[in-house]
């Protein structure tokens, strides 16, 4: 019964009925664009490694906004380059850091832009890690307080949605606990779940001044050939009260998105990341591959995979392409 009564190629004979049956689509509204902030006016440095990535001041991000929401990228997840950088990353805490400013100046302006900010302690502090540090460890559970006053210093500048990405154990409960008895019940947490210790970070701990000043991120980043790890993770995050879950990065681990999505009934992320963007720019400029369908058809894999929110320094040039009607 199969050849010659079935040919799938008469499902693809055109573009009209290749529409027809297509059976995943990318849109800009699930896009989240990263922005990096630092202190200063008029700023808008562009980082080496990432081509088309900026550093923008308060002001000047202001203006990448307003381009984001014309091409109807609903969210923004900011990160930030402080002014000074300490021991416990207090820079991250203060209400006049630079998040809390950018936070402030985007929602002023932008009401419906969706600012969701990372909570991570790594660009601010001395030794680059991403918790407290005492005799070359880093120590888990003083950590969490310092998360908690990050994310609740966030929520009073006005950001929509806190995003923790330390990889510390207990974080979400602790942020969630700070927040709740703080008059923020309503601010939802998308965790960094299931983030590796991955290269692919390379160019973004360039880009955020954020590499550990010594040893690595294994000892809290997840082991990258772990698979019912990440499941556990997410697990654990969704009983501390997480709302949407992200796996990271999203390339090299598609098969952790997939499996996320099919165990569990809350909204996945994934974060298309740093490296994963370099590569593709670096080959692009090099003529060496068509950049618009190669990023269309990442993009589109991780939404197969199993992601409902994409976070993607892509994600300007993939939502002109969708205006323009490439797929
Ligand atoms: C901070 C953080 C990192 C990224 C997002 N949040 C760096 C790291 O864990 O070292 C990476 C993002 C990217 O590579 O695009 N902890």
């Amino acid at each position: 019964m199969a050849f010659p009564t079935h040919r799938p190629r008469r499902l693809r004979e055109n573009e009209a009925i290749r529409r027809l049956v297509r059976e995943t689509s990318l849109q800009a509204g699930n896009f989240v664009y990263p922005l990096f902030v630092a202190h200063g006016r008029g700023l808008k440095r562009p980082v080496e490694s990432m081509p088309g990535v900026h550093h923008f001041s308060p002001d000047t991000l202001l203006e990448e906004a307003a381009e984001l929401v014309d091409l109807g990228i609903p969210a923004v997840i900011l990160f930030g380059l402080p002014a000074y950088k300490d021991e416990v990353g207090s820079e991250a805490y203060d209400d006049e850091g630079i998040i809390q400013q950018a936070v402030r100046a985007l929602k002023e302006h932008f009401p419906n832009l969706l600012v969701i900010t990372d909570v991570c302690l790594c660009e601010y502090t001395s030794h680059g890690h991403c918790g407290v540090v005492e005799g070359g460890r880093i120590l888990n559970d003083p950590t969490l307080d310092l998360l908690a006053r990050i994310a609740l210093s966030h929520a009073r500048a006005g950001a929509d949605v806190v995003a923790p990405s330390d990889m510390m154990d207990g974080r979400v409960a602790a942020i969630r606990q700070a927040l709740d008895e703080a008059g923020f019940p309503h601010l939802p947490i998308m965790s960094y779940a299931a983030k590796y210790a991955s290269a692919f970070y390379g160019p973004f701990r360039e880009a955020a001044g954020s590499a550990p000043r010594f040893g690595d991120r294994r000892s809290y980043q997840m082991d990258p050939p772990n698979a019912r790890e990440a499941l556990r993770e997410v697990a654990l995050d969704l009983e501390e009260g997480a709302d949407i879950v992200m796996v990271k990065p999203a390339l090299a681990y598609l098969d952790i998105i997939r499996r996320v999505r099919e165990e569990f009934h809350c909204p996945v992320a994934a974060y298309n990341v740093s490296g994963e963007y370099a590569m593709v720019k670096a080959a692009a400029l090099k003529g060496w591959i068509e950049e618009r369908r190669v990023v269309l058809e990442i993009l589109t894999a991780i939404k197969r995979a199993g992601a409902d929110i994409i976070i993607t320094y892509h994600a300007k040039d993939a939502a002109r392409w969708l205006k323009e009607g490439w797929i």
